[in-house]
């Protein structure tokens, strides 16, 4: 049976939105939906992701859930090492499920590390003392293999791990998730033996949370991946059976979406109510950035969390210049709820919330901001989530990177490639003089 667990309510648009106009994109919205389908836009040499989900077997859950078990046995602290889609969509998905105390009481499983998204000298010198005591297992994401930043951070925690335990149970104890034949990670796992997993080649690496390198640092943290998938996998089919606005709640998101942006919305700010999706937030930032904004256009992609960015934010984006919209992210249901207790003399003046519970009152917050921020000329729609479950997180991922990359085509460019992202690697290997590669020359 299909569940849908994200639900998009636009009501808020209405005077800035119109009907005819969203509806007057249908025609538009199905020849890219046929052209996603068949294959044939802009960029299908990336659609991977699109069937991802459905085209998922068995043997290859059964090898993640396998190595993440032989992890949890034997380490408790495991690093993923990776830079943009090869590690934000595990970080938003664990810290999504996860407890936001991360105790080890509360934890079942390794602690999770990250490491190669920067680099900062004082980042890896906390990073090695906080593992010195630690039992650890490294998973080294890099599609392309060369990128530097993982790259760098793969070198220093692997001498570290083979200083640790010598090189061969440090290779025991290595994953790496590669492209499937080329790159030089790819040449090092196979000269050191280490596990690997394929990242499809048809699939970039801000939309590859569901292959390996999301699944398998999920596995590690006890998520439920069978779960998650079957929530993608659920919102594949729904999304992928009909292209009409009325019932493609991705398609009819990112038609407002381009309307805004059109209209002199530039900015997109997705302002959650809840902390756990801060990292999920980070995700869609990197989605929705890397894939629209080029060739000049693009929303801006920001993030906000209230209700604690009120008391930062909330003025400007009450009063300040007029190109933002807002993207409410709420949740349906909460774990347990918490209730306001009575106090007998009242000395706060809070007993007339007794009873009620913080949902209760975070749901009043954010009704009274949608209505605030649509007087001050903000527009916002709201997504809102059932639970923090992995199988509204499976549908949720999915969701997403349906809906960014109907509104890249709905823009007219390509929501696959990141030309823009390679300019600044240029610049730096040249200061280097990086043997191979003559200043001006491309990486
Ligand atoms: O979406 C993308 O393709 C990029 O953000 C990459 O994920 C990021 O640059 C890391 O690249 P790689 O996995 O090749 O090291």
């Amino acid at each position: 049976m299909r569940m849908s667990s994200i639900r998009v309510d636009i009501e808020n648009l209405k005077n800035v939105v119109s009907d005819d106009e969203r509806f007057s994109f249908q025609d538009q919205v199905d020849a890219i939906h046929r052209g996603m389908e068949n294959r044939s836009g802009t960029g299908a040499e990336y659609l991977g992701w699109a069937d991802l989900p459905s085209g998922t077997s068995d043997d290859l859950l059964k090898r993640i859930e396998n190595s993440a078990s032989t992890i949890r046995e034997r380490c408790d602290a495991f690093i993923q090492i990776g830079i943009g889609g090869s590690y934000l969509g595990a970080r938003a998905g664990i810290s999504f499920l996860s407890p936001l105390i991360a105790s080890a009481a509360l934890r079942k499983g390794p602690e999770i590390f990250y490491a190669g998204h920067n680099i900062s000298s004082d980042y890896y010198s906390d990073l090695l003392a906080a593992l010195s005591d630690r039992d650890c297992a490294l998973f080294v994401v890099s599609k392309s293999g060369t990128t530097l930043e993982p790259a760098l951070g793969f070198r220093i925690l692997r001498q570290w791990m083979e200083n640790k335990y010598g090189a061969a149970e440090a290779s025991r104890r290595i994953v790496a998730a590669t492209d499937p034949s080329k790159g030089v990670l790819k040449t090092i796992a196979n000269e050191q033996g280490y596990e690997t997993f394929d990242i499809p080649q048809d699939v970039g690496g801000r939309f590859s949370v569901l292959t390996p390198v999301g699944l398998l640092p999920m596995a590690v943290a006890g998520v439920d991946i069978h779960s998650l998938l079957q929530g993608a996998r659920d919102m594949e089919a729904r999304l992928r059976a009909d292209s009409s606005l009325e019932s493609n709640p991705a398609y009819n998101y990112a038609v407002c979406r381009h309307l805004l942006r059109r209209k002199g919305k530039t900015t997109e700010i997705l302002s959650s109510f809840h902390p756990a999706f801060a990292y999920l937030q980070e995700w869609w930032k990197q989605l929705a950035g890397e894939s629209e904004g080029k060739d000049g256009k693009g929303i801006f992609p920001a993030t906000l969390e209230f209700t604690t960015d009120l008391h930062s934010m909330g003025q400007w984006i009450q009063e300040g210049e007029r190109f933002i919209f807002e993207t409410f992210l709420i949740l349906d249901q909460s774990r347990k709820a918490i209730a306001v207790s009575e106090n007998q003399n009242d000395e706060d003046g809070l007993n007339f919330l007794t009873g009620k519970t913080l949902d209760f009152i975070n749901e009043k917050a954010y009704k009274g901001t949608a209505k605030a921020h649509s007087e001050g000329l903000a527009p916002n729609l709201t997504i809102a989530v059932k639970d923090r479950s992995a199988y509204s997180l499976g549908q949720f991922f999915y969701f997403f990177q349906r809906a960014v990359a109907m509104t890249g085509y709905l823009d007219g460019v390509n929501p696959f490639d990141q030309p823009g992202v390679e300019l600044y690697k240029k610049n730096m290997f040249a200061l280097f003089n990086k043997p191979g590669t003559a200043k001006g020359q491309s990486q």
